[in-house]
């Protein structure tokens, strides 16, 4: 068996993809273990669940800091003391800027609720109901300095439920938690 990987988990909002990975990988289902949360919100919903769940929290205000690189660094920072060494995004809603890609190449893993290059960016849910499309679903990709550019790893097709929000947002949820899963073990063990 090889070790686990180490990983920190970026997330900004409710965390249901938190939890799944942690979950995950107290069930040993991910040979992985979480050695950090960072947030940018220091109120959202998955700082509670990382605390109830024992995780570090390294709660990392934008507006702290004078410039995009500072904040960076301090987020660096806690990284290394954690010693992650892949950076796992679940609901993180920033673009990864310079000083985190150079200083994690190739090992930074976003999750995003549409079949990518379609409806890239912010609610990428609500842009799927209102353009009309009738199935959407969920990208598991590299990042890059692009907004949802990166490598493709896995895709899964989710259908628009009764042209409804946040009925499909739940059936992509759903179908996230499994995708995200298998993608960081299949990462994990080449
Ligand atoms: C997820 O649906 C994720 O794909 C999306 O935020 C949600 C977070 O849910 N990410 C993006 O839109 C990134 N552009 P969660 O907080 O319950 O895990």
């Amino acid at each position: 068996m090889k070790q686990k990987m180490k990983i920190a988990i970026f997330a900004s909002g409710s965390g249901s993809n938190f939890a799944a990975i942690e979950e995950a990988c107290k069930k040993g289902e991910l040979n992985a273990e979480i050695v950090l949360m960072v947030t940018n919100k220091p109120e959202a919903f998955v700082v509670e669940r990382a605390e109830k769940a024992s995780i570090p929290v390294a709660a990392i205000l934008p507006k702290e800091f004078a410039t995009k690189d500072a904040y960076e660094e301090a987020i660096l920072h806690a990284l290394r003391e954690s010693g992650a060494e892949w950076l796992v995004l679940a609901g993180y809603m920033r673009l990864v800027g310079p000083v985190l890609l150079t200083a994690f190449p190739s090992h930074i893993v976003n999750i995003h609720p549409s079949l990518l290059p379609s409806f890239p960016g912010k609610d990428a849910v609500g842009q799927a109901v209102s353009h009309g499309v009738k199935v959407t679903g969920v990208t598991v990709h590299l990042v890059d300095e692009g907004m949802d550019t990166g490598q493709i790893l896995a895709q899964c097709a989710v259908d628009v439920v009764d042209g409804d929000e946040d009925k499909t947002a739940e059936a992509i949820h759903a179908v996230e938690h499994g995708l995200y899963k298998d993608t960081l073990n299949k990462l994990f063990s080449q």
